[in-house]
């Protein structure tokens, strides 16, 4: 095996991903995910030494489990202070008893994650970075690997919330494919990537119920909404779902809201798995490609350096870290900035 060769098993890997999510945790990564799982009595405790001050107990709490920072002055402390803000106070006690208990990915953590961070995202975000991805990172992948046998590309989009990211990276990649003459439009309109390409594009969130839409890959179209920046050459990419379709949050006001979804052919290289940036262990090794933007804000300086170390694991050599405008690296001694025009792309050390 070479250093490009991906240890896992794409093949394999999608088809299990399709199949269902628990069952790829069992098989590709067993340790860390399941003792996050189940087994409560594992799970890391706040120390009772901070004299019983609730809110105290909750921040450490919080980063201990998901590494997103509460602490005064931090966007996630202001949340967590109107969370506590709305509760009668002889509960507080009690949810945070609850929340001792309960494993990260449990409902009672869901619904204070989702209430700590912000799922805010859309299509081809941040176009100057994915410009000089596409033709500085992806393209050179493409020349590289079209001769051989299998060709492999294996991204991970980590807190990915409602998936346009990760489909706008898929996307980006099938552009490419088309401009090196492996992926074409048959007769038909539908479109063909030659057999040889093995693609994943992995998108992980901590929150459960964003990874529900991304998987159906269905969105509302509205001004300001995930379609703001959707380039007028990729309509090809979209289907226009008839009513009764899939289930998406519909905004009353919405009359008679388009619902558009994401193209066979693009959604069956995308995948999606829970995963907490908290964990020891990357969810995917030697990855071509890990995007990470606009995540990091939410953590602590902890937990940011501990997510950075995760991504150095998660991608093989010469493997490139996009992080949002206004994330720094707190590992400089991991990844070798590449800058381009208004942007910049970290390579790894
Ligand atoms: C603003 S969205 C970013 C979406 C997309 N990456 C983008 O740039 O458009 C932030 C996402 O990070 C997720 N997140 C926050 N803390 C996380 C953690 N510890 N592990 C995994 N995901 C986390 C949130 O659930 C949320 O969906």
């Amino acid at each position: 095996m070479t250093d490009s060769t991906p240890v896992v098993d794409l093949e394999a890997l999608s088809a299990r991903l399709r199949e269902d999510d628990q069952a790829f945790r069992r098989s590709f990564a067993l340790g860390p995910l399941a003792a996050a799982d189940g087994d409560a009595a594992q799970l890391p405790r706040v120390p009772a030494a901070d004299g019983g001050d609730q809110r105290a107990r909750l921040v450490a709490l919080i980063e201990a489990r998901t590494g997103i920072e509460t602490g005064g002055g931090s966007s996630g402390g202001d949340r967590l202070d109107r969370l506590l803000a709305e509760m009668p106070a002889a509960l507080v006690p009690v949810w945070l008893k609850a929340l001792e208990a309960e494993p990260a990915d449990s409902p009672g953590w869901e619904a204070l994650i989702a209430g700590l961070t912000v799922q805010e995202t859309y299509f081809f975000r941040d176009p100057d970075q994915l410009t000089f991805l596409r033709h500085e990172v992806l393209a050179g992948l493409v020349a590289a690997r079209r001769h051989e046998r299998t060709a492999r590309l294996l991204c991970w989009c980590a807190g990915c919330a409602t998936g346009e990211e990760v489909y706008s990276l898929a996307i980006l990649i099938v552009e490419v494919l088309r401009e090196a003459g492996e992926a074409g439009i048959r007769p038909d309109g539908s479109l063909f990537v030659h057999p040889r390409w093995r693609i994943v594009v992995l998108g992980t969130d901590i929150d459960r119920t964003v990874l529900r839409q991304a998987r159906e890959g269905c969105y509302l179209d509205f001004a300001m909404g995930p379609f703001r920046s959707w380039p007028a050459t990729f309509a090809g990419y979209l289907e226009t779902v008839a009513d009764g379709a899939p289930a998406v949050p519909v905004p009353p006001s919405a009359a008679r809201p388009t619902l558009r979804r994401i193209c066979p052919e693009i959604r069956v290289f995308s995948s999606f798995l829970p995963f907490n940036l908290n964990q020891p262990e990357p969810p995917v090794l030697q990855a071509d490609l890990v995007l990470c933007r606009n995540v990091l804000i939410y953590l602590s300086d902890r937990g940011r350096e501990h997510a950075q170390r995760l991504f150095h694991r998660a991608l093989g050599r010469d493997g490139h870290l996009a992080l949002g405008p206004t994330d720094t690296l707190k590992t400089p001694e991991l990844f070798q900035p590449r800058w381009g025009p208004d942007t910049v792309l970290y390579r790894k050390r």
